[in-house]
């Protein structure tokens, strides 16, 4: 059960839910140009409710099987909720590795208010009440405002892996950090 947890600003931290498609497809179109340094490219189709809505259901199915962690972050306003961020545990694997990746991006207008700090803290709640004992999370060597909010949640540098992910269509190198959860 993953209960919502309230951020600043009146934005929620809530695991994804059927139904959210429509407001991921309008959150990824808002920040196709914010996020494109820094995901894998993206197809047409991605950017669409029906492909969102087809991902939704897929998390959800990871959910169920506890292999992911899926949580969206939520304004609500007038017009209805909107999507602000990402925060995606996935991989979890049990066994003697007790481990997870983690994953996450912040609206280009919500910037620098502390949310993506506030949501890793909260993507960290859930991982430890999931049993983990490990959090890994990689960012490219150049994204200092990554780093900078890994670090605030007491991730340490393990280490550079050369070639690590396919970003922006290059396979580009990134640092790697781990939070150790009983620490
Ligand atoms: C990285 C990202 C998640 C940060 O979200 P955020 O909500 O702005 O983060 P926070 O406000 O919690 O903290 C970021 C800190 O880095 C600082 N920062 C922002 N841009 C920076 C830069 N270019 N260089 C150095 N520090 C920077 C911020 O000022 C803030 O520090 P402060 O609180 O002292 O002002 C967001 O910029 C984002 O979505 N980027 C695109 C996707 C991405 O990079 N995802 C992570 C992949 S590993």
């Amino acid at each position: 059960m993953i209960a919502p947890i309230e951020l600043d600003g009146g934005i929620e931290l809530r695991a994804i839910t059927q139904g959210d498609g429509a407001a991921l497809a309008a959150a990824y179109e808002r920040n196709r140009a914010h996020l494109a340094p820094w995901e894998p490219e993206r197809t047409p189709e991605f950017f669409s409710a029906t492909v969102q809505e087809r991902e939704v259901g897929a998390s959800l199915r990871r959910l169920a099987e506890g292999t992911a962690i899926p949580l969206v972050l939520v304004e609500r306003g007038d017009d209805g909720e909107r999507i602000v961020g990402r925060v995606n545990l996935s991989d979890l694997v049990r066994g003697v590795f007790l481990n997870a990746h983690l994953g996450y991006w912040i609206d280009a207008e919500r910037q620098s208010r502390g949310l993506a700090t506030a949501a890793v803290g909260g993507a960290l709640h859930f991982a430890r009440r999931a049993g983990l004992h490990r959090v890994q999370a990689g960012t490219l060597v150049h994204n200092a405002a990554s780093q900078t909010v890994l670090e605030r949640n007491g991730f340490t540098r393990i280490g550079l892996a050369p070639r690590y992910l396919r970003i922006a269509g290059e396979w580009q190198d990134h640092v790697l950090f781990q939070r150790l959860l009983e620490d």
